[in-house]
């Protein structure tokens, strides 16, 4: 089967591809791609394309001008558009600002990459981009750094397979241990540069043996990467193992303050970039799950990060060190080795010690991708370090792939998060401070790139969201219906909707109550396993008995947790009593018989939400069923069979659920219903 093009049918480009459109600009990859976008569209559609240096003769009859700003002689239309963007409010490297003011719709940029960005601002408009008088709009992303990071590794791995946590297939970007043919790396470009993305690390972040190398003698699968990645903006980066001045340079030590470990990254640094120039920088798992890290040297994190970004900082590159870091081997009930305590007491006493070029990139909550948890405390105690906020857009802990699961709304409640109140700043602004936004990339070389045909709307949302997060998550997924569907029948819109707009609060009414977390399988983190935690072999986590359940993270009588927040969410998190429900087993063990907001005791919440999501999940295939003739055959084939999938988990959920929490509390369904 042909690859999906996902969010960039041919259709998504008919608009364009019927005018005439002027491209006025240099001659690099990104314009080149520019270009090339406008050329295929009109050569289709009947359109006709110029391109040029300076203003063109034919500028006057132009339905589409796209100019870079840089040129000594802007066509009429374009000098006037970029007159009127506000002086000192300039667009950067990525920004760009559309206009209709007459009878031509004009995109003017600073940079390539704005010109490109502009360019597909204009395809999801559609018709409307060509319809009447358009005032200025000036976009410009909220962080420098949009990336997607690949746990993709260049074996298959006996455990975890070639793409770690990977629901899609393959990777995207090695076979057999050998680069593959890079053409579905370039589609993939394409499909990052419509939504935004402009960076990707290319490898696992469990760095083993094979894929160290691509650091020094594999170094030319990056650039190969690079190389097609490179006119689609997208910057190269790789993931490496703090251990390479041993493994690879067959050093003693890879003590980060010894001298010849910082000649070693400093050398292979520069090889580095006299191959690929514009390479990102590195991400380093460091001490977490059995990864090498400065701690078996006496060092600390801001020692290990700071060695590599000494290495990285006079070629402009950096280092993501991941805060991800907690002791897997450890009992970590009490108050000092909660897990959701970790990350903050590693890197909170570190701040104001990380070099400029070192983002330390800190997942979203502080426990592990769960479908809900508070946002990390980790993101407000840096204020002297950039922050990159990681999320995971492979649905590791919310359905892997095989079931619905929309996390638009997800991650805009977290970047929407203002963690020192109502008056403070938001996680997205802290993130847009030089960190960015990274999230673990959900691709594959499965046809429909996601495995799951709609799980590309995971993909899509992310890009639009780290470009800009306070759009609303479900005109995202409007947008992406519209362009994956194009032309999208509003009888096929609206049942889309009803299938995903919810469907984030659907998995969880039927998985993990109220932000307790886990009850996975052990290992694939796959379906029901109520106590089956993998690192808790003292016990469950989540204390459920006989009389409450829940993990008691109070100052006052649990782990101290709620501490390391700042006012007012310590307080609010505290007390029973202000806690959201939502969180309310992430914060507290409380009895059976307490009452939510909502009226019910936690046990009838439990069974009522259990049943419930199963009639929703029953529904939406019931929903997919009936727009069969709207939608390619093979697509709604794929989505029917794992909508099958979805209903028979979702049931065993339920089922396990509820019949757990039956049999520890002893307390009946209030409405009567037969548990299992
Ligand atoms: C989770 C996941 C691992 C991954 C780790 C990480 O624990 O299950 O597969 O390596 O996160 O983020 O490093």
């Amino acid at each position: 089967m042909k690859t999906d093009p996902a969010w960039l049918p041919d259709q998504a480009f008919r608009a364009i591809g019927t005018r005439r459109v002027v491209v006025c600009g240099g001659d690099g990859p990104v314009v080149r791609t520019v270009v090339d976008e406008v050329t295929r569209a009109c050569a289709r559609y009947g359109g006709r394309v110029w391109h040029g240096t300076a203003g063109s003769p034919d500028a006057d009859g132009a339905d589409l001008l796209l100019v870079l700003t840089d040129l000594d002689c802007l066509p009429g239309e374009a000098a006037a558009v970029r007159a009127e963007i506000a002086p000192g409010q300039p667009l950067g490297k990525e920004g760009y600002a559309l206009a209709r003011p007459a009878g031509a719709t004009v995109v003017v940029a600073d940079g390539p990459a704005g010109l490109l960005y502009g360019l597909f601002h204009v395809a999801r408009l559609g018709e409307a981009a060509f319809d009447g008088w358009r005032p200025l709009e000036v976009h410009r992303p909220a962080s420098a750094r949009r990336m997607l990071d690949h746990w993709d590794n260049i074996d298959v791995h006996p455990v975890m397979g070639q793409v770690e946590r990977g629901y899609a297939g393959g990777s995207i970007f090695w076979r057999a241990g050998e680069p593959r043919d890079l053409h579905r790396v370039r589609e993939y470009g394409r499909l990052l540069a419509a939504i935004g993305v402009n960076a990707v690390a290319v490898n696992n972040v469990n760095v083993h043996a094979t894929e160290a190398r691509l650091l020094t003698d594999r170094l030319g699968d990056v650039a190969a990467i690079a190389d097609v990645l490179r006119p689609f903006g997208i910057r190269t980066h790789l993931s490496v193992s703090f251990a390479s001045p041993m493994v690879l340079g067959g050093l003693p030590t890879a003590d980060p303050l010894d001298p010849r470990v910082r000649e070693w990254w400093s050398s292979a640094v520069a090889d580095v970039y006299a191959t690929i120039p514009d390479f990102g920088g590195f991400v380093v798992k460091a001490d977490s799950e059995g990864q090498p890290g400065p701690f078996g040297y006496g060092r600390t994190h801001a020692d290990g990060a700071n060695a590599l970004a000494a290495a990285l900082s006079d070629h402009g590159g950096v280092v993501h060190w991941r805060a991800f870091v907690y002791n897997h081997r450890q009992d970590w009930r009490d108050r000092t080795t909660d897990r959701a305590r970790a990350a903050y007491d590693h890197f909170a006493p570190l701040d104001g010690q990380f070099a400029d070029n070192v983002i330390l990139q800190v997942k979203y909550g502080p426990i592990d991708f769960q479908t809900r948890e508070p946002v990390s405390p980790v993101i407000a105690a840096m204020p002297s370090t950039s922050v990159a906020v990681e999320l995971q857009v492979t649905q590791e802990y919310t359905g892997q792939q095989r079931h619905v699961c929309y996390l638009g709304p997800l991650w805009a409640s977290i970047l929407r998060f203002r963690p020192w109140g109502p008056d403070g700043r938001a996680v997205a602004s802290v993130a847009g401070d030089g960190g960015g936004l990274v999230a673990v990339s959900n691709v594959g070389d499965d046809p429909f790139w996601t495995g799951h045909p709609l799980a590309q709307a995971n993909l899509y949302a992310f890009g639009r969201l780290a470009w800009d997060p306070f759009l609303d998550p479900l005109d995202v997924l409007d947008e992406w219906i519209s362009l994956t569907f194009a032309p999208c029948p509003s009888v096929l819109r609206s049942a889309l909707h009803e299938i995903m707009d919810s469907s984030w609060q659907v998995y969880e009414s039927y998985t993990a109550p109220l932000g307790v977390g886990f009850m996975v399988n052990p290992g694939s983190h796959y379906g029901p396993g109520v106590d089956g935690y993998e690192y808790t072999p003292w016990g469950t986590y989540h204390f459920a008995d006989r009389d409450g359940v829940g993990v008691d993270r109070t100052r006052a009588s649990g782990t101290g947790y709620t501490g390391q927040y700042p006012a007012p969410w310590r307080d609010v998190y505290e007390s029973v009593a202000s806690c959201p429900d939502e969180l309310l087993l992430f914060f507290h063990h409380v009895p059976y018989s307490h009452v939510l907001r909502s009226g019910l005791p936690l046990i009838q919440h439990i069974y009522d939400t259990h049943f419930d999501g199963v009639t929703k999940v029953v529904e939406m295939r019931r929903r997919w069923a009936e727009i069969a003739d709207f939608v390619n055959a093979a697509r709604h084939a794929r989505v029917a069979q794992l909508l099958d999938e979805q209903v028979r988990c979702a049931q065993e959920w339920r089922d396990q659920i509820n019949a757990y929490f039956f049999r520890k509390s002893g307390i009946p369904d209030a409405r009567g219903r037969h548990i299992h």
